[in-house]
């Protein structure tokens, strides 16, 4: 299972240096489940061989709108029309000018202009040409369609050694927005809250206390959720990931009272709570200013704690609670299903999702994740093995009726 399964995806490479990265973007493309064609321009095949994308993608790659290479098929007219999506990586500022303007002089601003399949713009050039005023107007009269979705390009060193904004996004980025624009547009309108994440409740300035939640799950979450149009804040706690595309705000805490303190903020303007942080039970009593130091005269060293706030349900038992669906999680190394089931009841949750978290390779870091959903009504769904990502993607179509419906709900109660 990945974010892109049985999705045909038609990839077009302008001719700018992050052409180079096109091969490996065509394997990871194919890694996430798409079939990928591809089309470059002649000025692509200055930076990047068409026989190494032909290897990767298992597809003949067409360059030439004149040449019959293709046999007898009118190449530009089918290949868009036969694909989900078309993904413009690199998008030069010529490509996205000529696009803007309607020309169509070669086989890729073709095949664009002879059909109406759904493009991902990436666009990745010298800072400078993408700050120059007729580039940005080309970009910005292009938002305004819907056809055309864009994302935004990464800051970094550039190979004209300057660093700026124009850096290609890395494939991970592209397939969540490709992700993205094939997703069904159903939760437009639903406000959700996703927490994500451990807490670090620190010891001293050097030391916490934690656990090993990385904030995978939580982030491909927030970024499932987004990718249906819902409205999302993601409270984080100290993680290295970056914010998913399509976040409408993103809050970095580090402690449980940060946390809770974050969440109840937001608390009163959502419609979803997703508690999937790993929120540290127990914290220090007190926080050292300086460095606990060991002493040559004691083996032992003993820390009173004092127990963290149980975020979730301080919040479940909030007034307003009725107007949010609430789902928790559940990270168990035994008897998975009993604790799940009494928490739900005690935190008084909608949902909750338990993982057996017994074995080294589920659950907590970047790998798979596997589990059960259990619902208030009583009924359990499984969901078999799978990358994070698609995991979430899965958890987040299956309550999508749900979420919608009670959004309805919620507007015919208060228009
Ligand atoms: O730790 P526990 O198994 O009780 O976690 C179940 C749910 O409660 C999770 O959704 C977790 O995010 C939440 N929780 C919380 N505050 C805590 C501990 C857990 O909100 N202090």
């Amino acid at each position: 299972m990945g974010l892109l399964d049985g999705k045909r995806i038609l990839l077009g490479l302008g001719g700018g240096i992050s052409a180079y990265k096109g091969p490996e973007l065509v394997r990871r493309l194919r890694d996430a489940g798409a079939d990928v064609q591809v089309v470059v321009t002649a000025a692509a095949t200055h930076f990047v061989s068409p026989l190494a994308l032909e290897v990767v993608s298992g597809h003949p790659v067409y360059q030439d709108l004149w040449r019959a290479d293709a046999g007898s098929r009118i190449v530009h007219t089918d290949l868009g029309k036969d694909v989900d999506l078309i993904v413009l990586a690199p998008a030069t500022a010529d490509l996205i000018g000529k696009i803007r303007h309607g020309l169509a002089d070669d086989l890729l601003t073709t095949t664009i202009m002879a059909c109406r399949t759904p493009v991902l713009v990436c666009p990745a050039m010298n800072t400078e040409m993408l700050g120059n005023p007729l580039v940005a107007a080309n970009i910005d009269h292009l938002r305004t369609l819907p056809r055309y979705t864009f994302l935004e390009p990464g800051v970094g060193l550039l190979a004209c050694g300057i660093t700026g904004p124009g850096r290609q996004p890395d494939p991970p980025e592209i397939i969540q927005a490709a992700a993205a624009v094939l997703a069904p547009n159903d939760l437009v309108g639903v406000r959700a809250l996703v927490s994500a994440g451990p807490t670090h409740e620190p010891l001293d300035p050097v030391r916490y206390l934690g656990n090993r939640s990385s904030g995978t799950m939580g982030f491909a979450l927030a970024r499932a959720l987004a990718a249906r149009g819902a409205e999302v804040t993601l409270v984080a706690g100290p993680v290295t990931l970056r914010t998913p595309v399509g976040i409408a705000r993103r809050i970095d805490v580090e402690t449980a009272d940060e946390m809770l303190a974050a969440l109840e903020g937001a608390f009163p303007s959502s419609d979803l709570l997703v508690m999937s942080a790993a929120v540290a039970d127990y914290r220090p009593r007190e926080r050292q200013d300086t460095k606990i130091k060991k002493r040559a005269s004691e083996s032992d060293l003993s820390l009173p704690l004092f127990r963290t706030p149980d975020i979730l349900l301080s919040l479940s038992r909030r007034p307003d609670r009725a107007r949010l669906l609430l789902l928790g999680f559940a990270a168990e190394t035994n008897d998975v299903a009993g604790y799940a089931r009494q928490k739900l009841v005690e935190k008084d949750l909608d949902w909750i999702f338990a993982n057996d978290v017994s074995t080294a390779e589920l659950g907590f870091g970047p790998g798979d994740n596997a589990g059960q959903l259990f619902a208030r009504d009583g009924s359990v769904t499984t969901f078999d093995r799978a990358a994070k990502d698609a995991l979430a993607t899965a958890l987040v179509a299956h309550l999508a009726p749900t979420l919608s419906a009670h959004r309805a709900t919620l507007e015919a109660s208060h228009p």
